[in-house]
């Protein structure tokens, strides 16, 4: 029991971490420069966020007016459903005001809204957010935060990573424009790959191998997972690898090509060895070749390629068309067991790792040796280059 609770509280207060102003200013401006009036004249909720802490509610509060909103909603979640390692303190603004409440403070998530000038300063700006104590806690599931999706455009926010194929699902049923911050890895989950493959999701502007620093609070015990890192603008920053937006709003990255060489260039040329020399392998069991980096997509091949799932991250889909994923897909795809003889290599070769006859993962030999990829998207040139 012990255990189970130390396991939910560090998975919980892994959540603990927040956006910083210029990486969603630096996403939102690829939306912003594709269309100038993505955000006019809508309703934009920021769900699972903090104002207190949050970048994403001082941004469009900042911008209300230059974007032309109709509405911001921004709720947070109530600091006793959090666990009880993440520190709580009432801001001043919620203590100076009349109507703070000594039990709901704690108990209560909290809605702040933005639609016009509260300060008469004659302008719309983060001066004017009107608050109250939500009903519940501010959980997304809840109804009362549900309805709020259901009245808004846009839904924006860096949501709990605990939560994260929920948060997904929970966003999905709403069918608005989304842009969310996630970990790379969700990309094969379930509830996430139909919707890339088909379109529905796609991933943001901000390329994600670089890992993202978020801002974490000062007076946070770092454990292994989220070492405090230096200090940016005066605050504690912690960098997540591996991070990256999901949206289903538009930017140029998305339709730029991506800039190739052909099978036999790259065979002679490619900046890696894998391929430069030997060229490209045949999968065991599924008729498509194995590309190990994004870079080295042949520009003038007809077939199917398997390629990492960093490859999504300059996904054109004008470019390329995406079959599957060839871990959660392979039945699907007819991706065929591997075999007694593979498996007998494989361990021959010292490998370790629980595989079997039946086991249908993309696999593949370089010269004798046997090799089991990580992750692979299977993909097809919608124009091969000169066909
Ligand atoms: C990764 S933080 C990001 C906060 C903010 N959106 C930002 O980027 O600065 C996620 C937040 O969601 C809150 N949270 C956790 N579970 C939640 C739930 N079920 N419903 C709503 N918010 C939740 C966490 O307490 C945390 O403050």
């Amino acid at each position: 029991m012990a255990n189970e609770n130390l396991g939910a509280a560090k998975k919980a207060k892994n959540d603990e971490f927040y956006t910083q102003y210029a990486d969603i200013e630096k996403e939102m401006n690829a939306y912003l420069e594709y269309n100038p009036d993505v955000f006019r004249d809508k309703t934009i909720l920021l769900p699972c966020d903090d104002p207190e802490w949050s970048n994403f509610t001082k941004y469009f509060a900042q911008n209300f007016e230059n974007f032309g909103l109709k509405k911001l909603i921004s709720t947070s979640y109530a600091p006793n459903s959090k666990p009880k390692t993440v520190p709580y303190q009432p801001a001043l603004f919620e203590l100076e005001d009349e109507r703070f409440d000594e039990v709901k403070t704690q108990a209560n998530g909290k809605i702040f809204t933005l639609t016009r000038d509260v300060s008469g300063d004659k302008r719309i700006d983060v001066d004017d957010l009107e608050w109250s104590y939500l009903e519940g806690d501010g959980d997304f599931r809840s109804d009362e935060v549900t309805k709020l999706r259901d009245e808004s455009d846009l839904i924006i926010t860096n949501p709990p990573f605990s939560l994260f194929r929920e948060f997904l699902s929970w966003l999905v049923a709403g069918n608005k424009l989304f842009s969310i911050i996630g970990n790379m890895n969700a990309i094969t989950y379930k509830e996430a790959f139909p919707l890339i493959k088909n379109n529905g999701m796609w991933l943001g502007a901000t390329n994600f191998n670089v890992g993202m620093y978020f801002e974490v609070p000062d007076s946070w015990n770092y454990s292994d997972s989220y070492k405090f890192e230096r200090e940016r603008n005066g605050k504690k920053v912690s960098r997540v690898p591996g991070v990256c937006w999901y949206a289903n709003i538009e930017h140029g990255k998305r339709h730029q090509p991506l800039p190739l060489m052909t099978k036999d260039d790259n065979t002679k040329f490619s900046r890696h060895k894998e391929v430069r020399g030997s060229g490209y392998q045949t999968y065991e069991n599924f008729d498509a070749i194995e590309v190990p980096f994004t870079d080295a997509i042949p520009s003038d091949f007809e077939g199917v390629m398997g390629v990492p799932i960093s490859f999504l991250d300059k996904y054109n889909p004008d470019q390329f068309e995406i079959l599957g994923n060839g871990q959660s897909m392979a039945d699907e795809l007819g991706i065929r067991p591997v075999g007694d003889k593979f498996v007998s290599d494989y361990y021959a070769q010292g490998n370790k790792g629980q595989i079997g006859p039946t086991w249908n993962n993309l696999v593949y030999r370089q010269g004798e040796k046997t090799v089991i990829p990580y992750q692979r998207i299977l993909i097809r040139h919608r124009r091969p280059h000169g066909k």
